[in-house]
Formats: C-alpha cells, structure tokens, sequence
C-alpha cells in the first residue's frame, strides 16, 4: 500500500507539472494504476519478475527476493530483487540483492539465518543471512557443456541490506547434469547438519553439510508423480497431521510442462525424512499412481513456490508464496510497465483423510486488516473497485446440475466464471470470455479441479485483484488460482445459483 501512495504521489504531481486536470479526490485510486496492476499483491514496480526466493524471517521482516531482470520485461540475466515486509500485506521495494557474476547468471534457491555461525561467515551475535543460489553460466550453456549450472553462496549482516559473494564458490560444482538447480536449504535439528534439496532435471537430490559451504550427496528421490520437465524448485519441510504430534514430511516440486491443466504447476509428496532420505508415506503413496500427482494448486498460474525460512517457533506457520504465472505464456501477458505478481501469502497445513494425509493452503490471517465493508451478496451487485474478497456457503443437497459460484463482469460483455459445478463435480475458472486472450492459445480455458470431499455444504472462499482470483474451495483441501486480462476491470458481480446459498458476503477490500 506504501507503494500505491507513493505511485499516487508521483502521479498527481506528474499531472499537475503537466497542467492536466487534476483528478477529483474521489476517483478510485485504481485510475491511477497501469492496467491491470494488482492492488494488494506483490509485483516488481517495473520490468520481469519470475519465482519467489531467498523467503526468510529475521527480526520483524519477511523477506522476499525474487527472479529479477531490470533492463527488461522479458526474461534475462537473473538478478535477485528484493522486498521486505512486516505483515506479509504491505511491500517495501529494496535494491537489488544479487547480480550476476563470473560465475553466471543468478538463479533461484533460498536463504537461512545461520543462527550457529556454521558458516563462520558472520558471529554468534550477528548471525549471517546466506543465500543459496544456482549459478547459471550462459556461456558454458553456450558451448553445449553440461556442467553450466552449480550451486553458489551469498551474506550479508545487515539484515539482508548489503550481500557479499563468497569467496570459494561454486560451494557445489555440477557432475555434468544440465539442470541441476533450486536449492532450498534448511537446518535438520535431529541429524544436526544442513539439508540442500534441488532438481536435476527428472529427479530431487539432497546434499548435507556441516557448515553452508561443504556439500556431500545424500539421496535422490525420483519416479513418482507427474513426470512432466524439468523439476524445478522442490521445498522439503515438516508439518503435524491434523494438529496432532504426528509429524510427516512434505515435498513440494513444480514442473515446467505438462501440469493437470496445461503448462507449470507445483506437486507435492507427503513422507518421512531422516536427514539423508525422503520415504514416501506408504497410505499417500498407495493413492499416488505413477504419472498421476497431488497438485498443491490446480489453476494455472500458480508455480515455483515454496516456504519461508526461520518463522519463529511461537509462530510456527509454514508459509508459502508462489509466482502467478505460466511459462506457456508468462513473457507475453499483456502488461506493460513490468511483468507477473506473487500469489498471496498462504499457510500449508496437513489434514487427515480416508486416503492419508492431504496438504491444504489458507490465505493467512494478516490479509484480514485488508476488509473494510462487509456486505451479503444478492445476485447482482457493484463493486467500488475491482478487488475483493467473497465468502459463500452453498447447500448442494437440492442444487442438481446448476453452476455454483459467481462471475465477474463488466460493460464490455467480458466475464470471469468461477465456481462448482455439481454435474462433474469440479471446481472450474473459465477465463475464455475474460478479455484479452489472443497473447498466447494456451491462455483461453476453462481450467478444472475435481472435488475431493462430498459434504452436502460447499464453502468458496476467493480474493479478487483486478487482474487475479484465488479460490479456497472446501477450506483449502482445493485451491485455484488464475490470472485474466479484461480490457475493462470487473466491477459487476453475479452469483451464480444464489438460492441454494446458505450464507454468502464479501469484503470491499482497501
Ligand atoms: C523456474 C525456473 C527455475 C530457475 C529460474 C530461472 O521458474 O526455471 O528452475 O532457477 O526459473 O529464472
């Protein structure tokens, strides 16, 4: 939000130098934006952005690097952008964190408080923040050598400000596997090392170390889920089934082809971790054919995400943030100053079921300072702004084949449908009459997820963004998030099947 104002800021004054008329102090602030700029989402104030990285808590801050190209709105040489906020809600833009070097371009990975000074690369007292990244060199890939991506470290002592490379990287080199990158590392308390987890392409390898900056082989996980390519960005973390004390493991991996409804997306694997191999649970595993997957998201623009590092223990949520993109169309949308935003914050938590534990996600609670009014739905209304958030409770029990859900509209005849549909029972968005499309043939759709519970009530929960939805269906068991380009924003609601709604409102959202 301290962005839009200061984007107001400069606007209004860059009006008036220009003698224009000076808008009325009632206009929606979202007249001022560039089309299609989400308004509580974060996104680069100009040029390419693409996964999350380096995500780490460290006294008061979330940070957020990300894959960074400032000379461009396309993608090329990867730097780290960096933003930092104190409620996971407001941004704060920051410089950029890491250049490329002689070592090549710099490509994702994570960030951890080394609280021991493992590392020796700061102190006890001043515990170093170290990045682990991939090192992408283009001209060894230029050559046609396999070996052109390794594993790289990077510190800094002020609170992620200023970062320093290390001296001896590579800290991995490559054994000649051309994609071999993604590191996320975390502190394994019971084995008392440090775990890196990557992608090699068709496969996960995990790596230990005493230290940050000595890496040994541990295992390889491969060969279950969808074998779409390459694996990309795995995350390797611990959550309680169901609040209990039980504890299971859960691998995140994203792919970038061939995910449930075309393009990137991110699965998940549900096991045991002893600090050198991951063992699928036997009860996730018996439901997991080979080439089918559990997707941590089933719309189309969700991908590369993972989990935040060092949430302290008081907190103890695993928070997840994923890029709100495609790579089947993420270099074309139509925006012009700067190009995608991050899905909204999210908590991952395991339930229980018939079928074993399943991974849920709740928008966290820190978005709730967001609401302003809160308003039933009828089965028509107008929206101040195009953003929103929409809680209904449908009673299916008399609801036949009729879609329930809702669908944004405005007076272009564009529409946005989102919603469930008893007949197939799925979740559906269909974006095909939801404005520009034509950008790529792989955008247009109406993208699905099949209902894994049959409760007589059906709970959608849904945040609008101008130029985004995110559905929590069934309290997170099914999640959808897509992006849409309308020519005009959505300010028209209908709800679809409105008299089999049991309790329905939304939030105006500031
Ligand atoms: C995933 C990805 C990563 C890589 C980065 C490069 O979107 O392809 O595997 O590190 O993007 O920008």
């Amino acid at each position: 939000m301290l962005r839009i104002l200061l984007h107001l800021t400069l606007l209004i004054g860059l009006l008036s130098a220009c003698q224009q008329n000076t808008p009325a102090p009632d206009t929606p602030a979202t007249a001022f934006r560039e089309a299609h700029r989400p308004l509580y989402h974060f996104t680069p104030d100009s040029m390419w952005m693409n996964d999350p990285n380096g995500m780490v808590y460290y006294e008061g801050e979330y940070h957020l690097f990300y894959q960074y190209y400032p000379d461009s709105t396309v993608w090329g040489p990867m730097h780290w952008g960096h933003a930092v906020s104190r409620d996971l809600v407001q941004w704060e833009d920051l410089p950029i964190a890491l250049y490329p070097d002689e070592h090549g371009y710099i490509f994702s990975g994570s960030a951890v408080i080394d609280w021991q000074n493992t590392s020796g690369l700061g102190s006890k007292e001043n515990p170093p923040m170290v990045a682990i990244f991939t090192y992408h060199d283009m001209a060894g890939e230029k050559a046609g050598k396999n070996d052109f991506q390794t594993q790289g470290i990077a510190y800094s002592l002020d609170k992620g400000r200023t970062w320093t490379k290390y001296t001896d990287n590579p800290v991995l080199d490559n054994p000649g596997i051309r994609d071999f990158r993604d590191p996320k590392v975390f502190w394994h308390e019971a084995s008392g090392r440090w775990v890196m987890i990557f992608a090699a392409g068709d496969h996960i390898r995990l790596y230990n170390s005493p230290n940050l900056k000595d890496w040994t082989f541990a295992s390889e996980f491969r060969g279950w889920g969808n074998q779409g390519r390459p694996w990309e960005c795995p995350d390797l973390f611990p959550l309680t089934v169901g609040g209990s004390d039980n504890i299971k493991w859960v691998m995140l991996v994203s792919i970038g082809k061939g995910a449930t409804n075309g393009g990137s997306g991110t699965q998940y694997f549900v096991g045991d971790f002893d600090g050198t191999n991951f063992t699928l649970n036997p009860q996730f595993q018996a439901g997991l054919e080979r080439d089918s997957a559990y997707w941590v998201d089933w719309g189309k623009d969700n991908y590369a995400g993972v989990t935040w590092s060092d949430i302290p223990a008081e907190d103890g949520r695993r928070l997840f943030i994923g890029w709100m993109s495609n790579w089947q169309y993420a270099t074309v949308v139509p925006t012009e100053k700067w190009r995608s935003a991050m899905s909204l914050p999210r908590k991952l938590e395991l339930i229980a079921t018939d079928e074993g534990p399943r991974l849920v996600s709740h928008p966290v609670r820190e978005l709730q300072q967001l609401r302003t009014e809160s308003t039933p739905l009828v089965a028509e209304q107008t929206l101040a702004q195009s953003i929103g958030e929409i809680l209904m409770t449908f009673d299916l029990s008399q609801a036949n084949d009729e879609m329930l859900g809702f669908r944004l509209k405005n007076s272009l005849g564009e529409s946005l449908t989102v919603g469930f549909d008893p007949g197939e029972n799925i979740f559906f968005v269909d974006r095909t009459q939801a404005g520009k499309t034509s950008f790529s043939e792989a955008f247009a759709g109406r993208h699905t997820a099949p209902r894994t519970i049959d409760d007589q009530q059906l709970v959608l929960h849904a945040f609008i963004d101008r130029a985004s939805v995110e559905l929590f269906a069934d309290n997170g068991q099914t999640v959808m998030t897509e992006i849409f380009f309308p020519n005009e924003d959505f300010t028209k609601l209908e709800i679809l099947g409105v008299e089999h709604l049991e309790e329905g409102f939304r939030y105006d959202l500031r």
